[in-house]
């Protein structure tokens, strides 16, 4: 195969971050996807609708002229989000759902959920109106090993969430695990999964190769082998609860080479090409669509977009650092090949 055309596609779990670097990176993910599902997790969260609301004109505001993109909102749960804000974002059009993270298990969290049953009167009001939870499924207690903690969330936090909340529409966000997948496919169609391309790509000996690799830390971490594997089954496979959200999550380089790195891939220069390459990997590039334009709006009972994006098959390399703001920006496969390139001139 040398070209691939598909249904334009959306990022259903994306970090834009604000100000100079918003503007820095939504031209890449504008490029691409027609709309995209926009992480809370600010300096200071977007824990109301009208913090959402202003965020989403910033976002607006930020586009390159011309730009048709579409910011879907998400707002951060604390331990005091009340069943009224829920119930105000399931009337707003722009708040598709809610994000909970566990305190201190990621970049700004530090507002999250401390104990679970503090969202109870959160969670009742989404079950009951319909709004989607985004979960970071991790625990955080120091001594769980780190490669364990999407596995313990299942069965300490999500499992009870899953059997309170039955109609609860719950999306496993960032999969890592071979356990998480057989979570998600024991379960019924209101539990879904996003898969990063890291992941999908890469197993965590990538993080030591020859020495560390800051640029490839995220959380949750790197899994095996034999865990990569799964996600590649999943996302290739024909079941419609597992779709793309690419995680894409930019640091200034400064913040990543240091002492103590932040977590997170910036993959959204190059999001549907990696996806592409892992699809190849597995033989399995006609199911690309289904994955990237047609899973994710059904599951979140919106329209799949009507316009088509076209990959070729053409090599080419990212740079070794994009501008970002005062700071530099290291892309996932900086100075590295990736053989589908976007044809823009193909775009519709
Ligand atoms: O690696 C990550 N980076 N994981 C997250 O959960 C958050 C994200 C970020 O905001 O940088
Ligand atoms: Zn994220």
């Amino acid at each position: 195969m040398t070209s691939l055309t598909l249904r334009r596609p959306d990022d259903w779990h994306l970090h834009l971050r604000d100000g100079d670097s918003l503007r820095a990176v939504l031209p890449f993910t504008a490029r691409q996807f027609a709309r995209a599902v926009v992480m809370p997790n600010l300096k200071s969260p977007v824990t109301t609708v009208d913090a959402a609301a202003a965020y989403r004109e910033r976002i607006l505001g930020a586009l390159p002229a011309g730009a048709a993109f579409e910011p879907l909102m998400t707002l951060y749960l604390t331990d005091a989000t009340s069943g009224d804000e829920i119930r105000k974002a399931k009337a707003s059009d722009f708040v598709v759902g809610a994000k909970l993270y566990p305190a201190g298990a990621t970049t700004n969290s530090d507002s999250g959920v401390t104990a679970i049953s503090r969202i109870y009167p959160a969670l009742e009001a989404m079950e009951s109106c319909g709004l989607v939870l985004q979960v970071h499924g991790e625990v955080t207690s120091p001594d769980v090993d780190v490669f364990d903690r999407e596995t313990r969330f299942i069965d300490e936090v999500l499992v009870p969430v899953i059997e309170r909340f039955p109609r609860l529409k719950v999306v496993f966000e960032h999969v890592t695990t071979r356990a998480a997948v057989e979570f998600v496919r024991s379960r019924r169609e209101n539990v879904g999964a996003t898969l990063t391309p890291q992941h999908l790509l890469l197993n965590r000996n990538a993080m030591f190769q020859g020495g560390i690799r800051p640029h490839l830390y995220c959380l949750p971490v790197l899994k095996r082998e034999h865990d990569r594997q799964a996600l590649l089954e999943a996302a290739t496979s024909d079941d419609p609860r597992f779709f793309l959200g690419t995680d894409s999550a930019p640091h200034a380089r400064h913040a990543k080479e240091n002492a103590c790195g932040c977590a997170g891939v910036f993959s959204a220069h190059a999001a549907i090409e990696l996806y592409a390459e892992a699809f190849e990997q597995a033989g399995r590039l006609p199911q690309l669509e289904a994955f990237a334009s047609l899973r994710g709006p059904d599951f979140y009972g919106l329209k799949p977009n009507t316009g088509t994006i076209t990959l070729v098959r053409d090599q080419w390399q990212p740079p070794a650092v994009y501008r970002f703001g005062d700071a530099e920006l290291v892309p996932f496969r900086a100075g590295e090949a990736i053989a589908w390139r976007i044809d823009d001139s193909r775009t519709s």
